[in-house]
């Protein structure tokens, strides 16, 4: 495979994209903040299914993360990065500055409400208005067909396509299912912060999250079913849960029995928060 071309300027990434449109090429982006794994990489493939040419940006964006958060440590490896997408036939990396991204005297943010009220936003208020931020400046950026978010992070993916939706973006937004190690754990850049015995414990949200969406499914009481798996997780090694939910599907607003559901987690192993969802099947 050919290596990525790699543009880390807003009006060469533009120009590159018109010569693929002129050419009648259709787009696809994968938007990621880097450290890419195979969940990435499936995204890749999505993609590359979709469109003849793939765009993967790889930016780790400040401004989804609180004063408090690990933007420093996050961990950046644009070598390793850059040989995975030759390896899966990405076409262009799009690896723009903070400066290129939020220049001096940048002064606007995106508030998307619908799906991103509750959940990830009741524990990181700002973390949406960042995500929608950047991606709608990525979106206006790249002009691309379609784009294809994990489904790993639920929430965002709804807020993406609300955004979409809001702001007439003609981006189609195509979720794409989660990819797990072989004990079932979502893979995420962050899995690289855990050792060998929170591994083991990590592997265990999976396993709770199923059980208590089949649980749901068939019968169980909702508060019930969703505090015991918070007392689960905690016995398995989690230090705290901050949330396990179940919400509609589309809105994330309150799941009804019998229709389409999700069940959503977030979790904290030492410092690390890992977030992971299931489908909560409808009968
Ligand atoms: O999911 C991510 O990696 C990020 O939130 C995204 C969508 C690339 C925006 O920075």
């Amino acid at each position: 495979m050919n290596a990525p071309i790699v543009i880390d300027s807003v009006a060469a990434l533009r120009a590159q994209v018109r010569d693929w449109r002129q050419a009648g090429l259709k787009v696809a982006m994968v938007p990621t903040m880097g450290a890419l794994h195979d969940g990435h990489i499936s995204l890749v493939r999505i993609a590359l299914e979709q469109a003849e040419r793939c765009l993967v940006s790889i930016f780790v964006n400040p401004t989804q993360f609180a004063p408090t958060e690990d933007l420093d440590k996050y961990p950046r490896q644009l070598a390793r990065d850059l040989d995975q997408l030759r390896g899966a036939g990405a076409h262009l990396a799009f690896t723009p500055g903070v400066s290129e991204m939020y220049p001096s005297g940048f002064a606007s943010k995106i508030s998307v409400g619908g799906p991103s009220r509750g959940l990830e936003t009741d524990f990181r208020p700002s973390f949406f208005d960042g995500v929608a931020t950047v991606v709608a400046k990525l979106f206006l950026q790249a002009a691309p067909d379609c784009a294809v978010f994990g489904e790993k992070d639920y929430q965002q993916l709804c807020v993406v396509r609300q955004l979409c939706r809001d702001l007439d973006l003609p981006v189609e937004i195509i979720g794409a299912p989660t990819v797990r190690d072989t004990h079932g754990l979502a893979m995420s850049s962050r899995n690289a912060y855990l050792g060998e015995a929170e591994l083991d414990i990590a592997r265990k949200l999976n396993l709770v999250l199923r059980r208590t969406a089949a649980a749901l499914s068939a019968g169980a009481d909702e508060a019930t079913a969703t505090e015991d798996a918070a007392k689960a997780l905690v016995s398995a090694g989690f230090q705290k849960v901050d949330y396990v939910a179940a919400r509609a599907s589309v809105t994330l607003g309150p799941w009804q029995r019998g229709h389409d559901g999700r069940l959503l987690a977030a979790t904290w192993l030492g410092t690390t928060r890992l977030i992971d969802n299931v489908e909560i099947p409808s009968a």
